[in-house]
């Protein structure tokens, strides 16, 4: 059921309004058509399609064509959502002039509403310059995926006292800097629940427990599509994996036995196909 789409003004009236939305993944045509008819207000272009699409380990390979590639697509199939776009690594840490070349690149060829990039204080200079040129900015900070080695893998972040206030700090920072909301990846509830709290613009959370404006999942998680792994706060609200297996064995069975295709799924218009030979003859 698709509604009204959401305006960037609506995301700070949501959170004043003590209104929820949730906020998806979609790489693709088909994926974005099929949350085009949810009720989800929000997808996401992420770099995670580095893991979810390409096969990547991580996501620090991804490019911009890549995102900007399947943006183009997401856009096309969702016209009724808000759509973000990531900034992927490397697009936005050279200069605050090629992030800005770069986040209006990405606005331009695909139509997203807004970009995203991941960082804090260090980041809020490239912010303001982004947001100065036009472009809006979501920020996104807690466990940041691209820079994930500095602090030895995908970990939880803001586990101690000093550390938990330098996140909520972080996200101070980035809203004195423009952005109009912030995801906050991977960090205990209370940290999240505080930084809801202590911040105007919407706190957008993923594993960051229930005390925040908005929910965020990667689709193939909660579809239960993606193998590879399960993050602990991923809950599979689907198990489409299985359900797809099941139908490609069908259609495996039913071609080895001959069930398929029967006259149903064929074109059984008559033709009389002349001999190869000539009229009258066989061979
Ligand atoms: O790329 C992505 O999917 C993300 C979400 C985890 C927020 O950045």
């Amino acid at each position: 059921m698709a509604g009204k789409k959401m305006t960037i003004l609506d995301f700070q009236k949501y959170k004043d309004e003590g209104r929820k939305f949730s906020y998806v993944t979609g790489y693709d045509y088909t994926m974005a058509s099929i949350i085009n008819d949810s009720d989800v207000e929000c997808i996401l272009v992420g770099d995670s399609l580095g893991m979810i699409m390409l096969g990547y380990a991580t996501t620090v390979p991804v490019t911009l064509d890549d995102v900007i590639h399947h943006a183009k697509a997401v856009v096309k199939g969702a016209p009724d959502k808000f759509i973000i776009g990531d900034m992927p690594f490397g697009s936005y840490e050279v200069s605050a002039e090629d992030a800005v070349r770069n986040a209006i690149r990405l606005v331009k060829e695909t139509g997203v509403d807004c970009i995203k990039l991941e960082g804090g204080a260090d980041r809020a200079d490239t912010i303001r310059a982004i947001v100065k040129a036009g472009v809006n900015v979501m920020g996104h900070i807690g466990m940041t995926p691209q820079t994930a080695t500095s602090f030895g893998g995908f970990k939880v972040q803001g586990g101690t006292p000093e550390s938990a206030r330098k996140l909520i700090e972080d996200a101070k920072i980035l809203q004195d800097a423009g952005v109009f909301s912030i995801v906050v990846e991977c960090v205990p509830s209370v940290v999240a629940k505080a930084m809801q709290q202590e911040v105007k613009v919407p706190i957008l959370g993923i594993g960051a427990g229930p005390d925040v404006d908005c929910q965020v999942l990667v689709t193939q998680d909660l579809l239960g599509m993606y193998g590879d792994f399960k993050p602990k706060f991923v809950k599979q609200f689907a198990h489409i994996r299985e359900e797809m297996i099941k139908g490609l064995n069908q259609f495996h069975a039913e071609t080895i036995s001959g069930e398929f295709p029967t006259p149903e799924f064929s074109f059984n218009k008559a033709v009389e196909i002349p001999s190869v030979y000539g009229p009258g003859k066989t061979e």
